[in-house]
């Protein structure tokens, strides 16, 4: 397994995002139905002693250098503590992140740090009561605010906060979701919607791009790239400052209030560049978000398998990574485009 997990295209994937649930507490509209989906089995979702396994065989074997734990909601998994206790046992320094929607993070922020968790991610739509729990269809605004405090306050940060703007519900709260953002010391990216919805119900007109992002901002920040590469990342980053009341002129010489991404998967891809390898919580290899083929590593390791023989099975996988998605050039309501049948909670974001 020497090269690590190369594609045709010459991309490696050295960042590994693991979904160790495929459950989840919130019913947000850009991913889940209301009633919410049928979940796995408990069987047929990766144990924690699996977990580790398939860990210690993409970092030892396959250059992982960078986990990150999703969902649907990480903190869901009961053995959620004990899982990172023993990856960081076994890698004293691999980044060990984790994607939340923060329900139930104000309690667990501590004992995750000390677990040897290193840094969080917090979905945050809307600051507002009414426009969070229609979002969300479910009234937990309290709590995940509660949640991002202890985050930052346990020593897991830099935290960040992803936005997924969706028209005519939270895009106005754009620059007042930012302001807040900064003045906490938080990093907020502004996400384009995807067809990752459960429902179906994406649309191309309804999505709010990027462009518009940076129009929406701009009555309120100037915008200026952020010299630190980007290194594979969704995020393009940028500085911050605040307009001059009046003015067009960026303050170039202004306070920097912080940083803002945005991550424009539709408009503004960046496959060429993408570093990830994806396990779905039933352990199956997915090479992109969008990829229509899946490759079973649970099952092979069920069934007896060797480290040697796992790890070609996930370079197999890995080496049919699509080139892109294909979103940004079909026109978005194409009929050539067909949404994946697995919902953003089932592939863990
Ligand atoms: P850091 O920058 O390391 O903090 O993490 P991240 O931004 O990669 O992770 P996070 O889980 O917070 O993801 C933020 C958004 O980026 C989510 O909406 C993801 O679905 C999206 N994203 C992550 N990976 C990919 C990818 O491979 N392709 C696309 N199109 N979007 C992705
Ligand atoms: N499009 C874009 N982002 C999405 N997320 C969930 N569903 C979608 C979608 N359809 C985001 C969540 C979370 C991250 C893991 O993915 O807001 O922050
Ligand atoms: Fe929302 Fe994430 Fe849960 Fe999907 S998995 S419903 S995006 S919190």
């Amino acid at each position: 397994a020497g090269a690590g997990l190369v594609d045709r295209y010459g991309r490696r994937a050295t960042d590994m995002r693991l979904s160790l649930t495929d459950k989840c507490n919130l019913r947000c509209t850009y991913c889940m139905p209301a009633e919410g989906l049928e979940w796995l089995a408990k069987q047929a979702v990766m144990s924690a002693e699996e977990i580790v396994r398939i860990v210690r065989i993409g970092v030892e074997q396959l250059g992982v250098r960078e986990l990150r734990l999703t969902g649907g909601e990480p903190l869901v998994r009961h053995d959620l503590v004990d899982i990172i206790a023993e990856l960081r046992r076994n890698h004293p320094d691999l980044p060990i992140s984790m994607t939340t929607n923060g329900v139930g993070l104000a309690r667990k922020a501590a004992p995750l740090k000390a677990a040897g968790l290193t840094r969080i991610n917090v979905s945050l739509d809307s600051l507002h009561e009414e426009t969070f729990t229609k979002l969300t269809r479910r009234p937990f605004l309290d709590q995940v605010l509660a949640g991002v405090d202890a985050a930052w306050a346990a020593g897991l940060g830099p935290v960040k906060l992803n936005a997924v703007l969706m028209r005519g519900i939270n895009d106005a709260e754009a620059p007042s979701l930012l302001a807040w953002a900064l003045g906490r010391g938080y990093e907020l990216r502004f996400i384009e919607q995807m067809p990752l919805d459960a429902d179906h119900g994406w649309t191309r007109r309804n999505m709010i791009t990027a462009a518009e992002i940076r129009e929406l901002l701009s009555t309120d920040f100037v915008l200026t790239p952020d010299p630190r590469a980007r290194d594979g990342a969704p995020a393009e980053r940028f500085e911050v400052r605040r307009r001059v009341a009046g003015s067009d002129a960026a303050p170039a010489d202004g306070p920097v209030l912080g940083t803002v991404g945005i991550i424009a998967s539709v408009t503004e891809p960046f496959c060429s560049d993408c570093r990830r390898t994806r396990i779905t919580a039933e352990g199956k290899i997915m090479s992109c978000l969008f990829s229509r083929e899946e490759f079973d590593l649970l099952g092979l390791l069920r069934s007896g398998a060797s480290d040697d023989d796992l790890a070609r099975r996930w370079q197999d996988a890995m080496w049919l990574k699509p080139k892109a998605h294909g979103m940004d050039h079909v026109g978005l309501d194409a009929p050539d485009f067909v949404q994946p049948d697995r919902s953003m909670s089932a592939i863990g974001g």
